[in-house]
């Protein structure tokens, strides 16, 4: 009997120690919920960072990434930030309108950026800056800018001159100015959710749509569309939010760590973007499912010139502060 006791009372001691430490130890636990695949630019991103922040934290961080909108698609995630129950994401620029800061969408505006050295350069300047300034309002926290790429544009027909869009149900992710851009080559943008737009080309709900290389591979949306056209036209990147209010809530020195583990993931992936892009670029032609096209220098000015509307458009969409300061930092006219 004694024994017994013991040997009980030794269990309930060794339980205690294992949930003592076990519970002061429980980690605390990010949600990070994204529509793409792990194998882009921001999923690649993503799991960096997870890797890093549970590192630098010592494991007092886990994060959890859900990727391929398996937690939320693109809408509901930006209301999941807001309510808490996700606490970052990734989301395209071009879908923060819901959140109530339009101006976001003044990155869309179509050949805007000359390059990718040129896109860097103004996300790294004032114009990142300002941008995330505006989320602060809305109980939201900009923590970095990851890059995709250049939009190609995909039908069943080739899109070699602006006429080529007539009448076309083009899906767009959410902004107004790649909606007014489409509309100017008379096409009929429609916003969808990315997760179900492989399913809206095959059965003709839309008849086309723009994203880089590696989205086009890892949805297969190529399979489902005879031609793409590598346009250039508008560029695609992120902004990884977070909850405000969970982010300053967190102990600094862990904060601190999140910190330089975001840093890392974002030198990270905005080093890998390009090449993500390319090597998908070269399996999407490997693959010979759809014909590629490139637009001449003819071409591609009467893209332009039709789209250029756009830009007078705009003003009354993102306002003129953003415009300005983005025609100052790339040094070109906005009419
Ligand atoms: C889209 O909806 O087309 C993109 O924003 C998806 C993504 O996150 O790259």
């Amino acid at each position: 009997m004694k024994k017994a006791i013991l040997l009980l009372g030794a269990a309930v001691f060794a339980l205690s120690t294992l949930a003592g430490p076990a519970a002061a130890q429980s980690p605390i636990v990010i949600k990070f919920s994204h529509v793409v695949a792990n194998d882009t630019p921001k999923g690649k991103g993503s799991l960096k960072f997870k890797e890093l922040a549970e590192k630098y934290t010592n494991g007092k961080v886990k994060v959890e990434v859900y990727p391929n909108s398996s937690l939320f698609k693109d809408k509901e995630e930006i209301e999941a930030l807001q309510l808490g129950s996700v606490q970052m994401l990734a989301p395209s620029t071009a879908k923060f309108a819901p959140l109530g800061v339009k101006e976001f969408e003044a990155l869309d505006l179509p050949w805007l950026f000359k390059d990718e050295a040129q896109y860097t350069k103004i996300m790294k300047g004032e114009v990142g800056q300002w941008l995330f300034k505006k989320l602060e309002a809305k109980g939201v926290t900009g923590l970095a800018y990851w890059d995709n790429g250049f939009h190609m544009v995909s039908a069943n027909r080739p899109l070699i001159n602006p006429s080529d869009f007539q009448g076309l149900k083009i899906r767009i992710s959410g902004s107004k100015i790649a909606d007014q851009y489409f509309r100017n080559v008379g096409a009929i943008p429609q916003i969808m959710a990315f997760s179900e737009v492989y399913q809206a080309l095959q059965t003709g709900v839309v008849d086309g749509c723009e994203n880089t290389p590696s989205n086009y591979l890892t949805q297969k949306f190529h399979e489902v569309q005879k031609h793409i056209t590598v346009a250039n036209h508008a560029h695609l990147q992120y902004a990884v939010i977070v909850n405000t209010k969970f982010w300053n809530g967190l102990p600094p020195d862990i904060r601190k760590q999140l910190d330089k583990a975001m840093e890392d993931a974002t030198d990270y992936t905005n080093s890998i973007a390009v090449k993500e892009n390319e090597d998908a670029m070269a399996e999407l032609k490997k693959s010979g499912k759809t014909t590629f096209h490139v637009l001449n220098d003819a071409q591609k000015k009467a893209w332009r010139e039709a789209m250029a509307p756009t830009y007078k458009w705009a003003q009354g969409r993102v306002g003129k502060e953003v415009l300005d300061m983005l025609a100052k930092n790339l040094d070109i006219k906005m009419n």
